[in-house]
């Protein structure tokens, strides 16, 4: 019975929980740590990212969304960001990396690679959702903090070194992408650099195409592409739900509003560089 037939014989009410149950099950400790002895064996790791992956946990918290049970990627998108974070503080030339915030956190996909590359540093994690924060304190000894949908109200009353922001950007609409801005203006040291993600050209495209599953309703797909295509944002919120949702952002785009900022001075760009997929942009605060 394949999960859409078991969907059937569930009734309505009960199948929220079904997804929950899944990932519950798929995250028992021997599965993640299986593929995670699998991969350091993948000849495409480099010996340093090998060296990497074999001190980071291999615990997955039970309803981590990120984690579909394909232990590989899963592992490889922490690899690839650490590897965009490492080019963007080449870049800007930032060797002593003190605090590092990692917004939003999920259950920790990125943050245990983090506290693996700068054990030194004191890493805060924050979320919006109160148990992956938890489960990111719990696990890998990072500092606890909670953020809001109002991002302009978000004080950490704290200032960080680097701030890595993966995969937010994407789910906001425009004023709250400016408000993330804002945000890490707020709360970068002097000289501090901010690693965030965007869906650029390279998303479009695969919207377009309807090549992977962004969840977007079908009637605003054909709408969020011509958007991003005539003004290079386009935006759509997932059924149900109220300013959460797809962006679509050029990196043209993305830079009009940071410069509109001021402070933050553009260092790295790499066009679908995290995980072959996102955009990724270093700023750092003047
Ligand atoms: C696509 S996930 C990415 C999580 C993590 N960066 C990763 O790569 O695994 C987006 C996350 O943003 C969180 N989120 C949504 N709105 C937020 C907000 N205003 N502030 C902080 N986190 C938020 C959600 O709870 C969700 O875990």
């Amino acid at each position: 019975m394949n999960i859409n037939q078991i969907k059937l014989v569930i009734p309505q009410p009960w199948r929220p929980f079904l997804g929950a149950i899944r990932r519950w099950v798929r995250s028992m400790p021997p599965r993640p740590r299986l593929q995670k002895q699998r991969l350091l064996s993948d000849p495409s790791l480099t010996e340093t990212e090998r060296a990497l992956l074999s001190k980071v946990s291999g615990k997955i918290y039970f309803n981590d969304t990120m984690y579909d049970g394909d232990g590989a990627h899963y592992y490889k998108v922490g690899l690839s960001a650490i590897r965009c974070i490492d080019a963007g503080l080449a870049q800007a030339k930032l060797t002593n990396v003190r605090t590092i915030l990692d917004l939003p956190c999920g259950s920790g996909r990125v943050l245990r690679f983090l506290a693996q590359q700068f054990p030194e540093a004191e890493i805060t994690a924050c979320e919006i959702q109160t148990g992956p924060v938890q489960f990111c304190v719990r696990t890998f000894g990072a500092r606890p903090a909670y953020s809001s949908v109002k991002l302009d109200e978000v004080d950490l009353a704290k200032k960080f070194d680097l701030i890595w922001c993966g995969s937010l950007a994407t789910h906001l609409n425009e004023r709250d992408i400016v408000a993330l801005v804002r945000l890490f203006a707020r709360h970068l040291a002097p000289g501090g650099l901010a690693v965030f993600t965007t869906h650029g050209d390279f998303a479009a495209q695969r919207v377009a195409r309807r090549e992977f599953e962004y969840s977007i309703p079908e009637d605003q797909t054909g709408r969020i592409v011509d958007e991003f295509k005539r003004t290079g944002y386009g935006f759509a919120d997932y059924a149900g739900q109220k300013n959460w949702g797809v962006s679509l952002t050029s990196p043209e785009w993305i830079r009009a509003r940071v410069r509109e900022l001021g402070d933050l001075r553009e260092v790295y760009f790499e066009e679908h560089g995290w995980d072959d997929h996102q955009d990724v942009f270093g700023f750092v605060l003047e």
